[in-house]
């Protein structure tokens, strides 16, 4: 899960990382009361996923309350690279000396974690690579010792970092171990005029597996800008992820699922459509399953028709065939696009029977998955029409 920078920094001020939480506001009319409480003039700070906030606008200065309100204003409900503000933060302007560049993230390649810190910081660190690369210093991390005072002393020396910084590399490493951070970034870090240091961004993302240890971390998911339908199979229990296409697909086992994408987006070629999700419904297909997986397809105002690619293992093919005639009766009207089936595997055969005995007017049957899939976008372009 990737956290906004107040939820970042949030988690910078419980390991004691120098850090101004500010005020997180969603209507405008209350920046006036946030920004003199916050000293008067302040920063008007976007909250959304997503880096390059100062430049698209979304990063502005207020020098009395009024003008706070009116960046608040303008900065929420804009839209930065498809996400919408919902929320700013305001924090005080700070009396910026130097602006630094830290990050700790995980190098998978070398089995180890990294430290990227650069004196160049405050812009796109992928800009320094390209126009100064020498002004980036990167240290390996031995994921045994961590980072101890030595580790410590040897990043803020490589990096040209005041002898102070020590103490907030140590603390970042804290909360990048403690929290089970894959990406701890400060860009950026910055000294202020009395020589102290304080983060003015963070960007944190936490590893998912590690979530069953951190039941403090729902606090930090964001409802407000999730997708509906992921969220209402995140509750199911569905590996669901939703996509820009019209034609709908369910499979069980993520592998298979991926080259059904494949294969759709192959056969749309022609007729101009795309996959509209990806929906794992898992080894279990069982009825309730197959039913909360068409439902939340069929709820997806983009799908067109929909493409059921199931091979049978565990769970054999009269399973899901009969999975599929009670979904479709569990759903009753709400079902009302084209499926289009395709099983293969244990007891195909039975599978078959089974949905030509029940000869449902939306399902289709087609023995080949290119054929399905080719079958599948036609029929969302015909639907589409
Ligand atoms: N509290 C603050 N006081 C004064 N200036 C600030 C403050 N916060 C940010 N700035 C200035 O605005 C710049 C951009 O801010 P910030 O790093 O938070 O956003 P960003 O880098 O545009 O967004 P992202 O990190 O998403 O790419 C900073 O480099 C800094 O110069
Ligand atoms: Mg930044």
């Amino acid at each position: 899960m990737d956290l906004m920078e107040y939820q970042a920094k949030e988690l910078f001020a419980r390991h004691g990382v120098p850090v101004t939480l500010g005020r997180v506001i969603e209507d405008p009319a209350d920046a006036a009361d946030a920004a003199a409480e916050l000293g008067g003039r302040v920063v008007v700070k976007a909250q959304v996923k997503t880096g390059g906030r100062g430049k698209a606008g979304g990063v502005k200065l207020a020098a009395t309350p009024d003008e706070a309100v009116a960046k608040a204003g303008e900065i929420l409900g804009m839209d930065i690279k498809g996400h919408t503000v919902h929320r700013v933060l305001l924090a005080p302007a700070a009396d910026i000396a130097d602006e630094y560049y830290f990050s700790f993230l995980v190098d998978r390649a070398n089995r180890e974690y990294l430290c990227i810190a650069s004196t160049e910081g405050g812009v796109e660190i992928e800009e320094v690579a390209h126009t100064n690369p020498d002004a980036i210093a990167k240290v390996s991390i031995d994921p045994a010792t961590g980072v101890d005072d030595a580790k410590a002393a040897e990043i803020v020396a490589a990096a040209g970092f005041p002898v102070g910084a020590q103490d907030v590399v140590r603390k970042l490493w804290d909360l990048f171990v403690a929290e089970d951070a894959s990406l701890v970034e400060v860009n950026p870090l910055v000294k202020l005029g009395d020589g102290s240091l304080e983060a003015l961004d963070g960007k944190v993302t936490l590893d998912d597996n590690a979530a069953y240890r951190h039941a403090d971390h729902a606090g930090f998911e964001d409802h407000a800008s999730a997708d509906p339908l992921e969220a209402a199979a995140l509750e199911k229990g569905l590996n669901y992820v939703k996509l820009d296409g019209s034609v709908g697909i369910i499979g069980n086992g993520a592998g298979l699922v991926m080259s059904t994408l494949d294969v759709v987006a192959y056969a749309g070629e022609q007729y101009g459509v795309k996959p509209a999700n990806f929906l794992d419904i898992g080894g279990g297909a069982s009825a309730e399953v197959m039913a909360n997986g068409l439902g939340i397809i069929l709820s997806d105002k983009q799908v067109r028709s929909v493409f059921v690619n199931v091979f049978g293992g565990i769970t054999a093919c009269d399973a899901v065939s009969n999975g599929i005639v009670q979904a479709l009766e569990l759903l009753g009207d709400q079902a009302d696009k084209p499926l289009v089936v395709r099983l293969d595997g244990n007891n195909v055969d039975q599978g078959r029977k089974i949905l030509a005995k029940a000869n449902h007017p939306l399902v289709t049957v087609v023995d080949t998955m290119d054929g399905a899939a080719a079958r599948a976008a036609e029929l969302a372009a015909e639907k589409g029409l």
